[in-house]
């Protein structure tokens, strides 16, 4: 049995897109296919049981984001926009003309940012753990210290900082497992990819005022105890969006869609289903 984090091998397939190669897992067939976006500093194996629940049913895809994972950086200077760049030219590369597609925190900045350019490529939205606020002056300011932190000392003690700030009590308490994984993840990234990241994180623009313009049909999806992008982010989003329901995960942080797979699931589910539904 694979547990949360455990990484399906002999799946993956690289692609070139852009100046960068991508790396992605494709499982199982369905007219819609549903993609993945994970947040930062993380990877495609953060929607494991995700892509698990799913993919008996569905085409699931799941990419690492470049510079991440398996994907390489490419030279091209990282925004937020460039990463709504490649996953539009990843969907045209798969000829993949419409999704539902699934982005956590980082994962929803990139998914807000192409649905307002590109609305027709999208089924129905899901926004996790994620917001439309850009940083605050104070908010960019950690970010630039961070980036000197990690050119001067390496990746020990952002990787510590980071992963006390991402879980709830209750996963710090009953699943050490997760925990660790997730501080590995932070240590393996690629330190000039993180850098590099949080320079896009922090110039990235406010897209609170195009929420209006979205009539995709969106689920929201937010832990309680998330705070990173706390429940009033999330009720941000789902005041601003008209076509969009809120469900917040109880006993969750920021990485809901791991510290409570069973409840994530069922919402995802239940909403994939309704999409469906319609046709
Ligand atoms: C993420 O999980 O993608 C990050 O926390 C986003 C951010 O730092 O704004």
């Amino acid at each position: 049995m694979t547990t949360k984090m455990d990484v399906i091998s002999g799946s993956e397939i690289n692609i070139k897109i852009g100046d960068a190669t991508i790396c992605y897992d494709d499982f199982g067939t369905s007219e819609i296919p549903i993609i993945f976006i994970h947040g930062f500093p993380f990877n495609k194996e953060t929607w494991q049981p995700q892509v698990e629940f799913l993919r008996a049913r569905h085409r699931v895809i799941a990419y690492d984001i470049r510079g991440f994972g398996k994907s390489t950086s490419g030279k091209e200077e990282s925004s937020i926009g460039l990463f709504a760049d490649d996953l539009i030219d990843f969907m045209d590369a798969l000829q993949i003309k419409k999704a539902i597609v699934c982005g956590l925190s980082m994962g929803g900045y990139i998914l807000l940012n192409a649905a307002h350019r590109y609305p027709e490529r999208f089924e129905v939205l899901v926004l996790c753990d994620t917001q439309c606020n850009p940083d605050t002056a104070e908010g960019r300011e950690k970010r630039f210290d961070s980036i000197k932190k990690i050119e001067a000392e390496g990746l020990g003690d952002y990787a510590d900082a980071s992963v006390k700030n991402l879980f709830c009590k209750n996963t710090f308490d009953t699943n050490k497992k997760l925990v660790s994984d997730i501080h590995e993840t932070i240590l393996t990234t690629s330190p000039s990819a993180i850098s590099a990241t949080l320079s896009a994180l922090a110039n990235r623009s406010d897209t609170c005022p195009i929420l209006s313009e979205i009539s995709l049909m969106t689920l929201i999806i937010c832990g309680k105890e998330d705070v990173i992008t706390p429940p009033a982010k999330a009720e941000i989003l789902n005041t601003g969006i008209k076509n969009s329901s809120l469900v917040i995960i109880e006993e969750a942080g920021h990485l809901s869609n791991l510290e409570q797979v069973d409840e994530f699931n069922h919402a995802l589910g239940k909403f994939i289903t309704k999409t469906l539904n319609r046709f």
